[in-house]
């Protein structure tokens, strides 16, 4: 089943956004497989954002994602990789549309409130670089067994 890896960034948690962004990518169906607030060292962020340094924002980016916790998370289902840059919202939150989370809640692409992998094999190696096996748990809801 399809993965992506999905982080909460320092000014979505200090903007207590956890909740309302996690109840999007929930009510849309996907599911939560791995999750995790965790101050980042400096080493992941550089190999996370590794393709980007040698644009001019990388220090910066870099500085803001290890400056306070993140939460990282791993969310499940068909789809999910481009379905969630769909929620996510455009880079740009000014660009973004309405109704998707950077549209919404962001007004500076330096502080865009949330990541997304952007294909499945970025997602493969973003997973591998944030969680350990150990970490991810595939489930089934039994809903159907608790309801009567
Ligand atoms: S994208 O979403 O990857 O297509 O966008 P891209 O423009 O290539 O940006 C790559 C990541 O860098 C972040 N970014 C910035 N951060 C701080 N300041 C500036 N000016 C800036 N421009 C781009 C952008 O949000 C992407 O990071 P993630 O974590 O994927 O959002």
């Amino acid at each position: 089943m399809e993965r992506s890896f999905i982080m909460i960034k320092p000014d979505g948690v200090q903007r207590n956004l956890v909740g309302e962004i996690i109840r999007r990518f929930e009510t849309k169906g996907f599911t939560l497989v791995g999750l995790k607030l965790m101050a980042v060292p400096r080493e992941l962020a550089e190999k996370h954002y590794d393709v980007h340094k040698d644009r001019p924002f990388f220090s910066g980016l870099v500085e803001f994602i290890t400056s306070s916790p993140v939460i990282a998370m791993v969310w499940e289902g068909e789809g999910v990789v481009t379905s969630a840059r769909k929620i996510i919202g455009a880079t740009n939150p000014l660009s973004a549309e309405l109704g998707t989370i950077r549209g919404d809640y962001g007004v500076s692409v330096g502080r865009n409130l949330i990541h997304g992998s952007d294909a499945i094999e970025t997602a493969q190696r973003e997973i591998k670089l944030w969680f350990s096996e150990e970490e991810l748990t595939s489930w089934e809801p039994s809903i159907k067994s608790w309801l009567y």
